[in-house]
């Protein structure tokens, strides 16, 4: 094989398999990354090379997977821009300065992506070093949308009412805001595919929260917008969100060479909502992780039922893996992938 099966995938290309990685595989569910955790914060993690080449590999080592996904966050692109970013257990990401008002918007500074975030470049280098050469390594970034709604919010929410209000009275500075992360995308996402990542992905994991009227009108032009710029790299790229079952023809309009499908939309009505011309990822519920073994196969056989062999399907979770996933859940999902659709387990 002359590149790695999930990358063909990508592309639409028959494999020998169905691959598949799992977002959040480098994590709190393994106990090698627990153990890490214990000496270092995960912006130590971040900053330092090779522990960020450790940990992105820990999943691969234990699992096999088809893919490696850069381990980094999606807020950290946006420290260099001034934001003060910290992590608070139990409760996920805070911004201490959030954007509220024009004036900050304004005061975001342009980044210089080579030097405030060369060391995820440093890490793709190592980590594409350290792979088996039919392991794809992943980039990825934030869409602008999920990264706005944690600018605006200053951190987790639970109906984005900042985020929309400031979208409604104020299109004009959100249209700005939006466009700074759109520029701080490109580059970000370009810089990973020259230091080494051989598929993109783009997270807008809370997009699923918008109507089709507001996405279409305030974050499709953006997102289609990092699309078209990634074009000319011949590295396939990724759109994934949650809860987009009603938002998946613009999405996919909007781009990328694989849409994300979570656990709510059936696998062949989500892939005929994306589209003939595109491939899928998904789209096993993470919860069913906690199932009995047979449930489990059960349920990953019927997803592939309703992929129907055709090419151009990568398996996933709907969205990451949870933190108390049993680990065996993963082998057990990954043998019946591997003997269901033709190689041997080994
Ligand atoms: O294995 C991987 O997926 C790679 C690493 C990765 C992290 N964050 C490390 C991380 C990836 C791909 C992300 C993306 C990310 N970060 C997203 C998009 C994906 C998604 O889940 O929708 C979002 C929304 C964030 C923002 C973020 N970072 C949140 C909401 C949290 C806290 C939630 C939680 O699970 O605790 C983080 C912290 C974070 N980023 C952790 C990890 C492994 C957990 C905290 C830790 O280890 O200390």
């Amino acid at each position: 094989m002359s590149e790695p099966r999930l990358v063909a995938a990508c592309r639409r290309q028959p494999v020998d398999y169905t691959p598949a990685w799992f977002m959040r595989q480098a994590g709190r569910f393994l106990p090698e990354y627990r153990a890490v955790r214990e000496k270092h914060t995960l912006l130590e993690i971040c900053a330092e090379p090779e522990l960020t080449a450790e940990v992105t590999l820990q999943p691969i080592r234990r699992f096999e997977m088809d893919g490696a996904i850069i381990f980094a966050d999606i807020l950290l692109p946006l420290v260099p821009m001034g934001i003060d970013l910290s992590f608070i257990p139990d409760v996920g990401p805070s911004i201490a300065n959030p954007i509220r008002t024009a004036e900050n918007v304004a005061a975001l500074r342009p980044v210089d992506v080579d030097e405030a975030l060369s060391s995820t470049f440093m890490a793709l280098s190592l980590v594409r070093a350290e792979l088996p050469a039919d392991t794809a390594l992943i980039g990825f970034a934030g869409a602008p949308f999920t990264l706005a709604s944690y600018l605006i919010e200053g951190g987790p929410t639970r109906n984005f009412i900042k985020t929309k209000s400031f979208m409604y009275h104020e299109p004009e500075t959100f249209r700005t805001l939006m466009e700074k992360l759109v520029t701080l995308t490109i580059a970000y996402l370009t810089a990973q595919a020259e230091a080494g990542a051989q598929v993109l992905q783009l997270f807008d994991s809370w997009v699923g929260y918008l109507g089709q009227e507001d996405y279409r009108r305030y974050i499709k032009p953006h997102s289609a917008a990092i699309f078209e710029a990634l074009r000319h790299l011949d590295c396939p790229t990724i759109h994934f969100g949650v809860g987009t079952g009603e938002l998946l023809e613009d999405i996919s309009e909007a781009g990328g060479d694989v849409i994300g499908l979570d656990w709510r939309v059936p696998l062949d009505e989500g892939w005929a909502r994306v589209g003939e011309g595109k491939a899928v990822q998904g789209n096993l519920d993470p919860a069913v992780l906690y199932a009995p073994h047979d449930f489990i196969r059960e349920r990953v056989q019927q997803i592939l039922t309703r992929a129907n062999g055709r090419p151009g399907h990568i398996f996933n979770l709907g969205h990451g893996v949870t933190p108390a996933t049993p680990m065996d859940s993963i082998h057990v999902v990954l043998d019946t992938l591997r003997s269901s659709t033709g190689a041997a387990v080994g």
